[in-house]
């Protein structure tokens, strides 16, 4: 009876895990507009667009080994990527093969200030991560 409860429970929490991701990254998202607004009063929603330019952009200004975010999560974010300092190798970037992209606060927080310095030279919008996050989660 206990083992069957338990196997239940297991198989129900399954999707459950998968599916929790889109409501953390949701969040994410609705903080990163409440910043965007707040810097910017005309502020009408994120642009996955525009968060393709921010990926593919070579930009000036960073690290020489990563003019752009291509640098280390290469062209295709459904790809794995791999680090252009350390060659180590990066998981996919794309949220339809690893659905678990963008849905820890801290941990994104964490890479786009250290990605953002090393490709732009400087720390990324609210309005850049937004967009940023708007694309991946449609790749
Ligand atoms: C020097 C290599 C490198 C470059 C260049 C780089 N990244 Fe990353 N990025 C990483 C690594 C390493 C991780 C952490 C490992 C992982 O998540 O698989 C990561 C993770 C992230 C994450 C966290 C994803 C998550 O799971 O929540 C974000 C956001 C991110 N990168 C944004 C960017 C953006 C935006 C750019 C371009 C402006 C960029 N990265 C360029 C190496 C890089």
């Amino acid at each position: 009876m206990i083992r069957s409860v338990l196997i239940a429970a297991t198989l129900a929490a399954v999707p459950f895990a998968a599916m929790a991701g889109a409501p953390r990254r949701d969040a994410i998202l609705s903080d990163y507009a409440t910043q965007a607004s707040q810097a910017n009063p005309g502020f009408s929603g994120f642009s996955a667009q525009r968060g393709e330019l921010l990926f593919r952009t070579r930009w000036a200004g960073g690290d020489e080994r990563t003019p752009s975010c291509t640098a280390c999560h290469t062209d295709r974010p459904q790809g794995p990527g791999r680090n252009a300092k350390t060659g180590r190798p990066i998981e996919p970037v794309a949220v339809s093969v690893n659905p678990k992209r963008f849905t820890d606060m801290a941990e994104v927080e964490k890479h786009f200030s250290r990605d953002c310095k090393s490709v732009l030279g400087r720390p990324c919008t609210p309005l850049e991560k937004g967009d940023y996050v708007t694309f991946m989660a449609g790749q």
